[in-house]
This record gives C-alpha cells, structure tokens and sequence, in this order.
C-alpha cells in the first residue's frame, strides 16, 4: 500500500507547559506533569490511529536537572509510576517503547523499569514511542562521535550516514514534524541533529491540555506545507504563494 504524504511518518513532541498548567489550578507543579503522562498516552493511541509509526517525546533533558531537587526527583518517581499505572496497557495497545537518553546518571530503579518498559514491548510494530530522557541534542552528537571514534573510524569514514548510525536516535526516520506546547518558541535542544528539516508546529497550548483536536490541528498544518528539502517548488505560483 502506498503512504499517504500527507501525514508525518514521524512526530516529535517538546512536552512543554505542565508547571503553567498547574500553576493555573492553584496546585503544585507536579500534578501538571502527573497529567501529563495521562495526556501522552492518549496522544500515542492518537497518534497510532492516525497511521503515525514514530512518536518521540521530550520529557527530560540533559538541562532539566537545573530544576530544584523536589521537581526533579518527583519527575523520577513518575516514571516509575507512569511504567506500573501503563505499561500493561501500552504493551497490550501495540506500542514499542525505546528510551532515548544518558542512562549513565539516573537512579537504578529507574534504569530498571526503563527496561523493563522495553523488554515488554519489543516485540511491538504498531507504534514505536521513544521517550528521551535526560537527553539533549548536543548530548546526541557528542556521544556518537564517542562511539565512532572508539570503533576506530576514521576521518574519512565520518560522514553523515555513519555518524547518524551512532545516534540514539538511530531506529527511527529523522522526525517530519516537530510539535512544541507550550507557547515557547524554541528547540532547547531536543533532537538537533534530526530536525535538520523537520516541520516546525508551535502551539499554545500546554501539554496537559493537548488533546486529539489539538493533535488533528497540527497535523492539519503539516499537510498544509510544502517540504522542499533545499530544492525548487514544483507548486503552481499560486499554491506556493499562498
Ligand atoms: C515540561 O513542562 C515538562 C518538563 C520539562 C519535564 P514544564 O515543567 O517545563 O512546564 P512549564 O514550562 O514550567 O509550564
Ligand atoms: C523542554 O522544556 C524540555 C522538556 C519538555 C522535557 P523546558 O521547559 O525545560 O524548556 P525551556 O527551559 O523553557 O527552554
Ligand atoms: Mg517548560
């Protein structure tokens, strides 16, 4: 069957907005990101309905730590939580999960269950969800050019082929929309390397709140757009235009 051109292969979401969402509710910040991971589950299903194969979310990056103690230890715990409330479901839903990220400073019980939540699910082909956590884009890029230039390669075997294949990243297509909540209208490091041409959808809606119609409006605009990828427009004048 032939792909329809029109919905991404890939999405990459920057979660952003849970502490503003709670903060609006008079409640501490962390129930913004206890809701959160409610909403992204129903994103994923959404998302697999839609014919979308990859999804990768943000949901901890290499700079998150500056966050006071309680935050990010409460960001810890929820994972914990997320992986006893969900995995079940996420297994049985057709969803393969992968983790993205330095796995090297987050507590044991955590890598635990990040494998665990892997181990359940690999055998999974609906949707792949890859979750980066304590991860970065710089982080990405250094840590590959660690991984090649201990394989012995040499300069002229750097390419931009080879280097991708050392990316955490390395499963997935680079993403072909890139979705931001939150109102921010920034990358802060997600996913550098990859998004060399991604569509870029920025929203204002805080991540909480995202729903199937929030989710449907982005997708509206991604079909609305006309990837060029560094080459001529083959639209008519007016189309282009516009
Ligand atoms: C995004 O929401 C989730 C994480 C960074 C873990 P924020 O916590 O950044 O929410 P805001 O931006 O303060 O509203
Ligand atoms: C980006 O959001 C990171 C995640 C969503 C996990 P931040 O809230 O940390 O980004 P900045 O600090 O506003 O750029
Ligand atoms: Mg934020």
């Amino acid at each position: 069957m032939k792909r329809d051109l029109s919905v991404p292969r890939h999405v990459a979401i920057v979660m952003d907005g849970n502490g503003r969402w709670a903060k609006k509710r008079y409640l501490p910040r962390f129930f913004g990101h206890k809701a959160g991971v409610d909403t992204l589950v129903k994103v994923i299903n959404a998302c697999a309905d839609h014919g979308i194969e990859y999804l990768t979310v943000f949901a901890f990056s290499s700079e998150n730590w500056k966050r006071p103690e309680d935050e990010v230890s409460g960001l810890m715990g929820l994972v914990l939580v997320a992986v006893t409330k969900y995995l079940a479901k996420l297994a049985r839903d057709g969803v393969k999960i992968v983790i993205v990220g330095d796995r090297n400073s987050v507590p044991d019980r955590l890598r635990a269950a990040w494998a665990e939540a892997e181990q359940a699910t690999a055998h999974n082909t609906r949707i792949t969800q890859s979750v980066a956590f304590n991860s970065g884009g710089r982080w990405d890029v250094v840590q590959a050019c660690r991984q090649a230039v201990a394989d012995g390669l040499k300069p002229e075997q750097i390419t931009e082929a080879s280097l991708s294949g050392y990316m955490a990243m390395r499963h997935a297509p680079d993403p072909d929309l890139f979705i931001r909540t939150g109102g921010e209208v920034r990358i802060s490091n997600f996913l550098l390397w990859q998004v060399a041409y991604s569509e870029l959808v920025f929203t204002d809606c805080l991540w909480p709140d995202f729903d199937v119609a929030a989710l449907e409006a982005a997708l509206a605009v991604y079909a609305g757009r006309e990837r060029r990828f560094g080459a001529v427009s083959t639209l008519p004048f007016e189309a282009s235009s516009g």
